[in-house]
């Protein structure tokens, strides 16, 4: 698929890029363009094209708004110390947004197109690329000043680019039925930590109400839907004084399933990596995937089971599991303090050490600076 470009592109100056730079916050600002390829059943895959970034326009009767026939993926472009441009296992992405497509009757997208897509948008939107400063880069030339802070309390030389893929259902109709008309658009938007503390440890509330997921349901799908059904307990999650919420499984309540919006992963005293198996009511996390191959890169042991909730109070109380964190490409890897919930809170003893070192090689990969042995990094610019 050949991206048509604009002919006469039009760039934010320097001056706002920089100031974005020094802080941009997750989410909130944007680049100046987008890609988008058009899908009707008659057509199938055509128009792709890089366009400026802007509102897109929709019928009101556009099915996405009524029945959230929608998907996404995130990742993220990383600059390294000689100023090229990387992506991190876009093919995991490319894949699992083929069966996120599945799953909602939307159309797949080949995966050289989603490549495509990502490629075009970030060689002509480059120049938004953090740079990155963390005093490890051998090279001082990329220093060029833009990045000193993302938010305060850690992660500061963790800027990159975030890739926001997703497809929806564009046709106007109210019948309840797969849309013959799709789109895909990628936009991108600089970023730093997703937690406002960056790699400071955060609580999480586990949720004993709501489920994010059940048996037969989208849990595994990448879509809008399950987002939003995480909303209400995120929202008592705040009320309790924590960042995330953690589910358990919709028919037993009593089984880990994931994070509203990343997975978890427990580190037990003899080395063990413990984290829920993927059964279809949990997103196959790239990074959750990346983080069970870095740690048995160290010399952990990863263990994909289902982990009951008794067995992390009694666990943790035992000592048997000293760390607990979140994964995913926003979060890359965060240490968790503490989980709250009716009971009381599980405070976990350790320091994160673990936790730290496996966030460490895995960011160390992405940007360059530790030898990707596993062949992850994917080269854009
Ligand atoms: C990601 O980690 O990329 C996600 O899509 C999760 C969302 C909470 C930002």
């Amino acid at each position: 698929m050949e991206f048509t470009l604009p002919t006469d592109p039009t760039f934010s100056d320097a001056a706002t890029i920089a100031r974005v730079h020094a802080n941009p916050g997750f989410g909130v600002h944007f680049t100046d363009h987008m890609s988008r390829v058009e899908w009707t059943a008659d057509q199938g895959w055509h128009d792709a094209a890089v366009v400026p970034y802007g509102p897109i326009q929709l019928d009101p009767a556009a099915a996405v708004l009524h029945y959230a026939q929608e998907i996404f993926e995130g990742m993220k472009a990383y600059r390294h110390g000689d100023g090229s441009v990387w992506t991190f296992r876009p093919e995991a992405n490319a894949a699992r947004y083929a069966r996120s497509a599945t799953r909602l009757q939307l159309p797949v997208l080949p995966a050289a197109d989603f490549l495509a897509s990502i490629e075009a948008l970030v060689r002509l939107d480059e120049r938004w690329v953090p740079a990155v400063l963390d005093g490890r880069s051998d090279d001082e030339g990329v220093d060029d000043g833009r990045c000193e802070q993302g938010h305060s309390g850690g992660g500061q030389g963790e800027q990159s680019l975030y890739l926001r893929p997703f497809m929806f259902a564009r046709e106007a109709y109210l019948g309840v039925r797969a849309a013959r008309s799709v789109t895909h658009l990628v936009i991108a938007s600089p970023v730093g930590p997703y937690f406002p503390g960056g790699v400071e440890p955060v609580d999480i509330w586990l949720e004993d109400e709501f489920s994010r997921a059940a048996p037969g349901g989208t849990g595994a799908a990448k879509c809008g839907g399950n987002y939003a059904a995480s909303l209400q307990a995120q929202a008592k999650a705040a009320e309790h004084g924590c960042s995330q919420v953690l589910f358990l499984d919709a028919v037993e309540h009593r089984w880990l399933e994931e994070l509203g919006g990343m997975n978890i992963v427990l580190v037990s005293a003899d080395g063990e990596l413990v984290t829920p198996e993927t059964s279809g009511t949990i997103l196959e996390g790239v990074t959750r995937s990346s983080v069970l191959q870095v740690g048995r890169d160290l010399g952990l042991t990863p263990v994909e089971r289902p982990v009951a909730w008794a067995e992390v109070v009694a666990g943790v109380e035992a000592g048997r599991f000293t760390e607990i964190f979140a994964c995913g490409t926003a979060a890359v890897i965060t240490p968790i303090r503490a989980i709250r919930s009716n009971g009381g809170e599980l405070v976990v003893p350790g320091s994160g050490e673990v936790s730290l070192r496996i966030r460490e090689r895995l960011v160390d990969i992405q940007y360059g600076r530790a030898e990707d042995t596993h062949g992850w990094l994917y080269r854009l610019a």
